[in-house]
């Protein structure tokens, strides 16, 4: 009996090593789950979440010419409302074109949204701007082009704006998918290119060994937090194997995920944990990747300071396996942070 016993657990413990996955070191943190999700969680890539001030979050999204959804809290639950740009935009880069990763910022009280203009496969992207007074649904203005040149070194994609107080210089990032991270600014009417040459701030991150696509940098995001008394800048993006299908996932490691590099000032040096350097060393530190049984790919990010607790939030797109990974089957997701090491930390 006892005896059987015994071997049946041994048994057991032999099948599940051998069916168990190798682990990949970066994946052994113990990430947490997303927090919940209630409402219209559903059809999501490169959120852009914001809080109005009468409490209201708003969710902009990729493709539909931008959605727009609502939610009383980042929990949900959120409501689809309608596309920002019902008729799509005024630049005009391919037939077929798609409105991609907006940005949403309040600057001086009025909202910006800066969204992509692209196509699978494109390189000769575009960034545009429209601006509403309230966020939502008919309220949105397009101004076409911000007019950043279109150049064989970077690709217009994904842009992002950042601003640290009401008069202090903007620096505005996008790219690339191909060419890494490319950082400039706005002239003060926020709507237009100030005319300074884009500067690379971020290389490729992790350049997967003998894979057939092209490794990707895209999607940055810059946040500053204070760490006992350091201001520091987090350039948070993704990186990995964008946007695969259930036929072609990524090789374990590879998967999409949300890396971040820091500096102390707005434009570098920007370095990893590990004091890599980002833009000449391939430096990154990972923040959330692949885990468990529920969070495939996460990537698409942001980060946003949620009022209601005091805590600052990083928000992403990511597939749960279980529900499957066509690109319309990607969900909205969130997970709280923790800076008191220095470096963000994904915590419940
Ligand atoms: C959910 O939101 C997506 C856009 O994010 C939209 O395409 C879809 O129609 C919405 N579904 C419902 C049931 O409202
Ligand atoms: C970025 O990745 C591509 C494709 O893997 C590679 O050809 C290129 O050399 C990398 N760039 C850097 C700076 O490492």
């Amino acid at each position: 009996m006892l005896n059987s016993f015994l071997s049946f657990t041994t048994l057991s413990a032999l099948l599940a090593t051998a069916i168990t996955k190798p682990i990949d070191p970066r994946e052994a943190a113990s990430w947490p789950d997303p927090e919940p999700c209630t409402g219209n969680c559903s059809y999501i890539h490169d959120p852009s979440v914001l809080r109005r001030k009468d409490g209201t979050w708003f969710r902009f999204s990729t493709l539909g010419n931008i959605a727009i959804a609502t939610a009383p809290a980042l929990t949900g639950p959120w409501t689809y409302q309608g596309a920002m740009l019902p008729s799509g935009s005024k630049i005009n880069v391919v037939k077929n074109q798609q409105l991609w990763a907006p940005d949403v910022s309040n600057i001086d009280g009025t909202y910006y949204a800066y969204y992509s203009v692209s196509h699978s496969g494109l390189q000769t992207s575009d960034i545009g701007v429209a601006t509403s007074s309230s966020l939502n649904v008919g309220s949105w203005t397009d101004h076409g082009s911000v007019g950043v040149p279109k150049s064989g070194n970077y690709n217009l994609i994904d842009p992002n704006f950042f601003r640290e107080c009401a008069n202090c210089q903007n620096y505005w990032s996008f790219g690339s998918a191909w060419n890494d991270v490319y950082q400039t600014s706005l002239n003060p009417d926020f709507l237009t290119w100030s005319g300074v040459t884009p500067a690379q701030k971020l290389f490729n991150s992790t350049v997967p060994k003998g894979q057939n696509y092209p490794s990707i940098t895209e999607g940055s995001f810059l946040f500053w937090w204070p760490v006992s008394g350091t201001k520091y800048y987090y350039m948070f993006f993704s990186s990995g194997a964008c946007c695969n299908a259930g036929t072609a996932l990524a090789p374990p490691g590879d998967e999409y995920k949300i890396m971040v590099c820091r500096a102390t000032s707005p434009t570098g040096p920007f370095v990893d944990q590990a004091g890599k350097s980002c833009l000449k060393e391939n430096g990154g530190t990972l923040v959330l990747g692949t885990h468990g049984e529920n969070v495939y790919a996460p990537g698409g990010q942001g980060v946003v300071f949620d009022q209601s607790v005091g805590r600052v939030a990083l928000y992403y797109h990511y597939a749960n396996p279980k529900i499957g990974y066509g690109f319309e089957k990607f969900l909205f997701g969130f997970n709280y942070l923790e800076f008191a090491s220095g470096w963000p930390v994904v915590t419940s």
